[in-house]
């Protein structure tokens, strides 16, 4: 037996050009036909080399000397190919918890894409097996969360803009996540957080619409007034949502809260059940918000969107709402810097779009 060589430690630089393919991302590409191009560090010469190009076919041989070489931590690949990466990386999701040498935005720029086509994925078809690979990918993202929870901030910089159930459902689970966070600095500093919890509830804000698809399309696509019967129709999303948990195995409070309370409001005027204070769960009641803020802050069909300091600033006037949770919403995008910066980019293209 050969003894086993030490892995090459990156040289300094190379990080800023290129990625470290470990055996794990290696085994995740097509075995003959890999992705992308593929370099090999030179340790004579220090220098990296093109070992492989797109659209070549390895021999038996070469995917043998590849995988030695990716042991040896000599294979890279070029940052320039980060969108082929992000893709390719986005469908084995817990590659980004193994992968050192991606960075923080690289990262959230992942989660974007992995977590969007999952929920796009399971909107479309909301059974248990499709729900099992948005789950893995949710649980890839609450362990992320959990080294470091500030870590949301990152992904609340990427929210999409464009309404669609799945960049809805994406913007309400990243939000609530973002909101829960926020106002739960303390506990989770002292460890007071139960994983468990964090994982449910983040399931439960992704969620939290799934109902809709129950929906016919025609209802939830038109762009004119809904007609009484419409309204009536659509009006039950919560309900059937709440249903459907039972198949999926999901029946924890944080999750049937989401799914059920998000349209109540604290005054009695929300529906489907006009529940009260008093009756709304606190997932519920942040899901709420989660929710309302990803609503204002997309483009519809026949609204245009708000910039996040002017939804903030609405929800905490609005007494449908749990005041504690929208004064944290505000605190939220009013100290953090991105929001600002997002919302004078809303704006200048809204008067770009008007001018
Ligand atoms: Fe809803
Ligand atoms: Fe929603």
């Amino acid at each position: 037996m050969t003894q086993e060589k030490q892995r090459l430690e990156v040289p300094e630089g190379l990080n800023e050009e290129y990625y470290q393919i470990n055996p794990d991302i290696l085994a995740s590409f097509s075995k003959y036909r890999p992705p992308l191009n593929i370099f090999k560090f030179k340790e004579e010469v220090a220098r990296v080399t093109p070992y492989y190009q797109v659209g070549q076919r390895l021999s038996n041989e070469q995917i043998e000397e590849l995988a030695d070489l990716v042991k040896e931590g000599l294979i890279f690949v070029s940052r320039e190919d980060h969108p082929v990466y992000v893709k390719h990386i986005s469908y084995q999701l817990d590659l980004v918890l193994v992968d050192k040498n991606l960075k923080e935005s690289e990262v959230a720029d992942i989660f974007v894409q992995a977590l969007t086509m999952r929920l796009t994925d399971f909107l479309d078809q909301p059974v248990q097996a499709v729900f099992e690979k948005l789950q893995e990918d949710v649980m890839v993202l609450t362990q992320y969360l959990w080294q470091d929870i500030h870590k949301i901030r990152g992904l609340t910089r990427r929210l999409h803009r464009e309404h669609s159930l799945s960049n809805h459902s994406f913007n309400s689970g990243i939000m609530g996540l973002a909101l829960y966070a926020h106002m739960n600095d303390k506990a989770f500093a002292a460890g007071e957080i139960k994983r468990r919890t964090l994982d449910r509830l983040a399931v439960g804000m992704f969620i939290h619409d799934l109902g809709m698809t129950k929906i016919p399309i025609f209802i939830r696509k038109k762009d004119k007034p809904l007609t009484g019967d419409e309204r009536t129709k659509m009006l039950q999303h919560p309900k059937l949502g709440y249903q459907m948990l039972s198949k999926l195995d999901l029946k924890f409070p944080e999750v049937e809260q989401c799914v059920l309370e998000h349209h109540e409001r604290v005054d009695g005027k929300g529906y489907p059940q006009h529940s009260e204070m008093k009756d709304l769960g606190k997932y519920g009641r942040l899901c709420a918000v989660a929710d309302a803020f990803s609503a204002m802050t997309a483009k519809r069909p026949y609204a245009p969107l708000k910039d996040p300091l002017t939804a903030a600033g609405e929800l905490a006037r609005d007494n449908g709402f749990d005041a504690n949770a929208t004064k944290a919403l505000q605190a939220m995008v009013v100290t953090q810097k991105h929001w600002k910066a997002m919302a004078e980019d809303i704006l200048k293209e809204q008067q770009q779009g008007k001018g």
